[in-house]
């Protein structure tokens, strides 16, 4: 949702605090801001826009040279897209300065009672009334001191946050707090780094721990305490970082979109690697050893998710049907926790996140363990909320997904989901030799991407073709229909075309009514049971004057005549075949957003992660 980064140390911090929030913006990017403690006083500075913005705006007030600071960059949710919505946002009698990444929802309350103090606001923001709530119960006079009022603050907040505090009054410290948001903070030499992600924190030391929901850390250069909300002490466990810095950054890539599109045969590399035992015909799955039984009993599986992930999500339930026999489905994550979802005796729930932050996903989770369910994730950022709560879970070791738009973690998502519904068939219905087999095929499938990329120019030419068009549609059946919704998702929300994904037999009961002479219709139309309808689906569009970009299997000729433009992939068995139909996807729509001069790894409105429901 929003980035934050705090120090507090020996050293002018105002380039580090830079440095570390531009590494963080591709979680919010519609205002940015700063506040550092010098000379006594509080420093604040804010711009709209980029980070970059800020960075000029404190060239032109002269850069601050304080030890203590904190900034922010923000992803809008309370007031609109203004500087005096930007964080930091301070109290108005003791030069108190907060950055919040979440919703405090009962922040209309909590205002009304301080404006009835004579508190007077200035902005639209939940964030500012939680600085005037630490700035009204402020009383050092009274023992009070900033750790403490942060702590009584938040005895009286309902909602999400991870919030970092820094008082004019205490120059040296700094007091940050977590529940729901995720937050870190680095362990260095007289020097702390707190952050959302450890993106902002790995140049500057590998010593970490996580800040747990309902903690409160009050930190100064020599050290720290933790404690919860109700001041009972608490002692974090300090971990390696496992991040790199050349994991996080372009390594001569144009933009992260396209380094992770690029990345994805060493991804999935990565995720198979000790995975799979060719010669037993056995998935291993540490992760899930201690639940193989239930796993192996299971009456149903439900997976949770949200945006790309929910795609991915769609595949696992085709092929936990398809190959494991158990009846299964994917729900918007959204959907399912206010539903009243029935979860009967043996049901496995699948968290599939691409952050493991995802507001909605975490409570779906929550919502299915509260009734009984085995929680299982499928997760990428280690250490994530979601993979700490659930009971078993598989990480997909894609490495680091920057751009905002997911694409490794896709194939990453559907590759391990893959090999879930392997270590469930092997235990219920399936044959060595066909587990044998698919897994020999997911050994080559990294190569076969390999080919898939290679023709990028010219998906790059097919896409300059189009390129003009605002309405495109996107059409599979099977296990590609989620991959057409994919395919259509990738479009929309990095090169702001309208796009409409959907299974092809659908068009013909509507959505044939919008193809107009030259309208572009992506059909993911590879070799599998469906061929046949797929391709009179295809005559469809072009009997109403469509144009047809085929994503067809290699040596499929025939094709050729009835689609405007074809872009082959290699042969690969059905089920697997969406890990290589959506890399044409993704290629058409990273070029489209180029070509129309976006900005690609943060595209408008959007934010990595979904923090807040
Ligand atoms: C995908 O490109 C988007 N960034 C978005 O739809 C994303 O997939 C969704 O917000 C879920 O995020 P998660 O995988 O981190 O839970």
């Amino acid at each position: 949702m929003c980035g934050i980064v705090a120090y507090v140390g020996l050293k002018p911090c105002q380039t580090l605090l830079m440095e570390g929030l531009k590494r963080l913006e591709y979680r919010g990017y519609d205002s940015a801001g700063i506040a550092v403690i010098q000379d006594g006083g509080l420093h604040v500075a804010k711009a709209v826009g980029r980070v970059a913005n800020l960075e000029d705006r404190l060239e032109s007030i002269g850069n601050f040279h304080g030890t203590t600071g904190l900034c922010h960059t923000r992803w809008a949710t309370h007031g609109g897209v203004t500087e005096i919505n930007a964080h930091p946002h301070t109290d108005d009698k003791n030069g108190i300065a907060v950055v919040h990444n979440g919703i405090i929802e009962n922040y209309a309350a909590l205002k009304t009672y301080l404006e009835e103090k004579g508190h007077v606001f200035k902005s639209q923001t939940d964030t500012e009334v939680l600085a005037m709530l630490i700035g009204e119960l402020y009383s050092p006079a009274e023992g009070i001191d900033l750790e403490a009022a942060v702590q009584a603050a938040l005895r009286e907040v309902t909602g999400a946050y991870a919030i970092a505090v820094i008082c004019e009054k205490e120059p040296d410290t700094l007091v940050v707090a977590r529940k729901g948001s995720p937050l870190l903070v680095g362990v260095g030499n007289n020097e702390f780094v707190v952050a959302s992600d450890a993106s902002a924190i790995v140049a500057h030391t590998a010593q970490a721990f996580k800040v747990d929901d309902y903690n409160v850390v009050k930190i100064t250069p020599k050290g720290f305490r933790t404690s919860t909300i109700n001041n009972v002490p608490v002692t974090p466990k300090i971990e390696q970082l496992e991040l790199e810095l050349q994991e996080i950054e372009l390594g001569g890539y144009a933009h992260f979109m396209q380094k992770e599109i690029f990345e994805q045969p060493k991804a999935l590399r990565n995720c198979f690697r000790g995975r799979m035992d060719v010669r037993e015909s056995k998935v291993v799955l540490g992760g899930l050893n201690d639940h193989a039984k239930e796993l192996t009993k299971a009456r149903r599986t439900v997976l949770v998710a949200q945006g790309t992930a929910l795609h991915a999500a769609m595949i696992g339930e085709y092929l936990l049907e398809d190959l494991a026999k158990v009846p299964s489905r994917a729900e918007y994550a959204s959907e399912f926790r206010y539903r009243n979802p029935i979860i009967e005796e043996n049901t496995v729930v699948v968290a599939v996140s691409q952050s493991g932050e995802t507001a909605d996903t975490l409570a779906a989770l929550h919502e299915a363990k509260d009734r009984g369910a085995l929680a299982l994730g499928v997760i990428n950022v280690v250490g994530s909320s979601i993979s700490r709560e659930t009971d078993a879970g598989v990480y997909l070791r894609v490495g680091p997904e920057i751009g905002v738009a997911s694409t490794k973690a896709f194939t990453g998502q559907v590759a391990v989901l893959t090999l879930i519904t392997l270590f469930m068939a092997r235990r219920r219905f399936m044959s060595n030799e066909q587990c044998s087999d698919l897994m020999a095929e997911l050994d080559r499938l990294p190569e076969k991407i390999e080919r898939v990329l290679e023709s990028d120019a010219k998906i790059r030419k097919v896409t300059e073709r189009y390129i003009g068009k605002e309405n495109w549609l996107f059409l599979g059946r099977g296990y590609n229909y989620p991959t057409a919704l994919e395919g259509a998702l990738k479009l929309k929300e990095i090169s702001y075309i309208h796009a409409e994904g959907m299974p092809a037999a659908e068009m013909k009961h509507g959505p044939i009514a919008l193809i107009t002479d030259g309208m572009p219709a992506v059909f993911i139309a590879n070799k599998g049971k469906q061929y046949d309808k797929v391709m009179s689906n295809i005559q469809e569009v072009r009997a109403r004057g469509g144009h047809v970009i085929a994503v067809a299997t290699e040596g499929d000729n025939e094709i050729r005549k009835y689609a405007e433009d074809v872009l082959y992939i290699p042969d690969i068995p059905e089920p697997l075949s969406p890990m290589l139909a959506v890399v044409p996807l993704q290629l058409m729509a990273y070029h489209a957003a180029v070509l129309r001069g976006h900005d690609v790894d943060k595209p408008r409105n959007l934010a990595k992660s979904v923090t807040v429901e």
